[in-house]
């Protein structure tokens, strides 16, 4: 049957949600569907149509990549992948990628983001894994700090539309100087703030908000309660859904907070860095239990030469890097990456390479979050020139791994 790919109309949007939807296992309702049908526009969306009808959908979010220097980068967030269970298997979601990607090179976008459902799903397209998140637990008796916080930052609890005015701008301020962050859309926010209860993967409560203040410095934790009076002795569950702080100090009054709020037993920071800080900051810092340690943004450098110029590298140094990218052949060649901490030119060459790698692994090292070492250690890489790797290494490499927290 013949399968038609393209932009969705805003006749369509309501459908486009619809099947967005089924493939994560959610039926839209009637009421959310008005909300729904208001945001057309929000992303740009593409689908495939089968005699008129949407059976496979994606989209991009218009959104900014904070790279190593800091700088960012524009960079869409691919959204919406998801196939109708009747129509999987058949290539359609492949078909959404070759065109968003020739999309994406049509509007001169030199690097895309997402977030995997699977890790399996999208190296084939030459994302790679860039950023890693954990999710760690503490039982909040053994949250203590090494030290007293002394004079506290003030918090205040905000409600949802103060939320909406203040959580943006201080989400602006840290991202802005964190590789690895992303802009958010107004549409993004609009729908974590709106926080329905069939988004919520876990349940709990709504929302709360916390804010801190510290002169120019600002921060904010969200989090779910789950409650719990298991024989009568209160046991709450806080999940801390994001928590995100401009300075040590601001994210240490919030950690405190989160671990001081009465009737919780169990604090669960739901998504925070493999080396957090305030880990360091307990007293029993084993006690704060690493659950998951899991892949979060992907990274495809769409234009290679213009994603490479578009960060700044630890070091100055020149490496020939031969680039294998299956999915997007016009990517594929040597480039001569001249750079250093204050700027970077890459040039086409025939020079031998350093090293020669998939645009996949480049992806990966792309914001410093994995050793390109590491890497060949994997098998990903190859070293083609005697200390090429060490030497590519001391260029991407970054003095804190790069953090994304934007779920989208
Ligand atoms: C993931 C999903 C979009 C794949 O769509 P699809 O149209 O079935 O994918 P394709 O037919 O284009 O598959 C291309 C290749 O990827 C493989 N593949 C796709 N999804 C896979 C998965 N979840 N696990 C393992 N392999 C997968 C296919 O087997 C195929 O491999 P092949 O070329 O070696 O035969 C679809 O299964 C889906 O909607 N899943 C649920 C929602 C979801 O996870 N969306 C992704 C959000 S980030």
């Amino acid at each position: 049957m013949d399968v038609d790919i393209r932009p969705v109309t805003a006749e369509e949007w309501p459908e486009y949600i619809r099947v967005e939807h089924i493939p994560f296992g959610v039926q839209v309702s009637d009421e959310e569907m008005k909300v729904q049908s208001q945001r057309y526009g929000a992303w740009n969306s593409i689908a495939a149509f089968e005699e008129g009808r949407v059976v496979a959908t994606a989209g991009d979010w218009d959104m900014d990549l904070t790279v190593p220097g800091p700088r960012e980068v524009h960079a869409p967030g691919v959204t919406a992948v998801g196939v109708l269970p009747t129509h999987r298997r058949r290539g359609l979601m492949t078909a959404l990628m070759r065109r968003q990607l020739d999309d994406f090179r049509g509007r001169g976008e030199a690097v895309a983001t997402l977030l995997a459902a699977e890790s399996v799903i999208y190296g084939r397209f030459g994302y790679g894994w860039a950023t890693t998140s954990a999710a760690a637990e503490l039982e909040r008796a053994h949250g203590v700090f090494v030290d007293s916080l002394g004079q506290r930052a003030p918090l205040r609890l905000v409600d949802k539309t103060e939320a909406a005015k203040v959580l943006p701008d201080i989400f602006d301020q840290v991202r802005r100087v964190q590789p690895g962050e992303i802009s958010r859309p107004d549409g993004w926010w609009h729908q974590f703030i709106r926080d329905p209860e069939w988004a919520r993967d876990e349940g709990g409560s709504e929302l709360f908000h916390v804010v801190c203040h510290d002169g120019a410095d600002a921060g904010y934790a969200s989090y779910r309660l789950e409650h719990g009076w298991p024989d009568n002795i209160p046991g709450y569950t806080m999940r801390v859904n994001q928590l995100a702080a401009s300075s040590p100090t601001v994210r240490a009054a919030l950690w405190r907070y989160c671990l001081d709020v009465d009737l919780v037993a169990t604090v669960r920071f739901e998504n925070i860095p493999t080396n957090e800080p305030m880990r360091w900051r307990l007293r029993d810092p084993r006690r704060l239990r690493t659950r998951t340690v899991s892949d979060f943004l992907w990274v495809r450098l769409i234009d290679v030469a213009r994603a490479l110029e578009a960060r700044r590298y630890r070091v100055a140094d020149r490496v020939v890097l031969q680039v294998v990218d299956a999915f997007l052949p016009e990517n594929e060649g040597r480039y001569e990456l001249d750079a250093g901490p204050d700027g970077a030119r890459c040039r086409r060459t025939n020079a031998d390479p350093d090293v020669t790698l998939p645009v996949a692994a480049l992806g990966s090292a792309y914001l410093g979050g994995v050793a390109l070492t590491a890497l060949a250690q994997a098998g990903r890489v190859e070293e083609t020139r005697p200390g090429g790797l060490a030497r590519a290494d001391l260029l991407f490499g970054a003095a804190d791994p790069p953090f994304c927290s934007t779920d989208f």
